[in-house]
């Protein structure tokens, strides 16, 4: 008894004693692992009368227990002991310039959804959200795109499997939905722009399944189509860092504004080379026109109290024409070389807003 009773101390002290894990790990094979020598003494039991059995082998089963609780103690100790020796050695000061041959880069589509926010934000726009997985209602329905209307077949829909109440859910087509929503949240007037991920089934040079948009909404009283022209002469001539920049409207359809309008950008093709701001070309770059009174309607808004006017835009589209982007393929195909060069100093702040504007002159 005194024997088993002096072995625990030795046993505890040497746990105690011991500074590393692989020291440890040694105690506990010597002591408790297979061949260890309280695991060989707990074998010497099998030889002993039952009366000594019933003494030893509680005892001997308490100093199993009490060598591996204390063995998983102080384990815990030092691993705790290196992770704060850890945390301390492996600081990084994050204040200091990463070396340059580290340094990630911006993307062009984020930085172009900053030069918009930027743009929209300086003249009163909020920015906006809407889900990527949306419901029928607001992608099409609401906007006066009904079941059955041609203009769903033109949106190569990706549609989610069937709920239980039989709608499916859709991949949204457009940013147009967060009109929607933006306008079942709460009462007008609304100023909005939305940016987001959007998706079609389709891919070539100029299309990729995911791509995105802007969307923009502005309802309130007396809001006409002069407010609308301003708005995007005042977007492109930021945008492409322009003075002089060409725009013509064209009628258009859209289910969801009346009238409706697309927006031509002057060009020039010069040997398979877009240039915006000079030429005799056009090339279309949005769709927009004042928002139908049946849209307004569906979301429970007076038309004869309230207009508004709304845009949609092609973020990728304008990226490649700024830029001189030949395939949006490339966009996401997270190649290194192709994310260099076109790419963005992680630091660099889009600096439209420091260009000379006449805000408001043209209202
Ligand atoms: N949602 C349209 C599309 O994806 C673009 C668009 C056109 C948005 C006209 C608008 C609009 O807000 O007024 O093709």
């Amino acid at each position: 008894m005194e024997d088993l009773q002096q072995l625990e101390t030795e046993i505890t002290t040497a746990i105690t004693a011991c500074d590393t894990l692989s020291g440890l790990e040694e105690l506990r094979v010597s002591e408790v692992g297979k061949k260890g020598r309280v695991s060989l003494m707990m074998r010497e039991l099998g030889k002993m009368t039952p009366e000594e059995k019933k003494t030893f082998g509680p005892k001997l089963n308490g100093l199993k227990t009490v060598i591996i609780d204390s063995i998983a103690d102080r384990k815990g100790a030092l691993e705790l002991a290196e992770l704060n020796h850890r945390l301390q050695s492996e600081r990084i000061d994050i204040t200091l310039p990463t070396p340059a041959e580290n340094q990630g880069s911006i993307h062009p589509i984020t930085q172009v959804i900053d030069e918009v926010a930027e743009i929209f934000t300086e003249i009163g726009f909020s920015i906006a959200e809407g889900p990527e997985i949306e419901e029928d209602f607001y992608n099409f329905t609401a906007l006066n795109i009904p079941a059955e209307h041609p203009a769903r077949q033109m949106h190569d829909t990706f549609y989610l499997p069937e709920n239980s109440d039989g709608n499916r859910k859709v991949l949204r087509t457009h940013t147009s939905p967060v009109q929607i929503r933006t306008m079942l949240s709460g009462p007008p007037p609304y100023r909005i722009i939305a940016p987001g991920r959007t998706y079609r089934c389709d891919s070539d040079a100029t299309h990729t399944p995911m791509f995105h948009q802007v969307e923009a909404l502005v309802i309130d009283k007396n809001i006409h189509m002069g407010h609308l022209k301003w708005c995007i002469e005042e977007f492109c001539r930021k945008f492409f860092e322009l003075d002089n920049v060409k725009i013509r409207f064209r009628p258009s359809y859209f289910p969801f504004t009346e009238p409706s309008a697309e927006v031509d950008i002057g060009c020039s093709f010069k040997n398979g080379e877009i240039r915006i701001g000079e030429g005799d070309d056009w090339l279309e770059i949005m769709g927009c026109g004042m928002v139908n009174p049946r849209v307004l309607e569906n979301v429970n808004l007076d038309p004869n109290e309230y207009q508004g006017f709304a845009f949609g835009l092609g973020l990728d589209r304008i990226s490649m024409l700024k830029w001189g982007i030949p395939d949006l393929r490339d966009f996401f195909a997270a190649d290194l070389r192709w994310l260099k060069h076109y790419g963005f100093a992680a630091l660099d702040i889009p600096s439209l807003s420091t260009q000379n504007t006449n805000i408001g002159g043209g209202k």
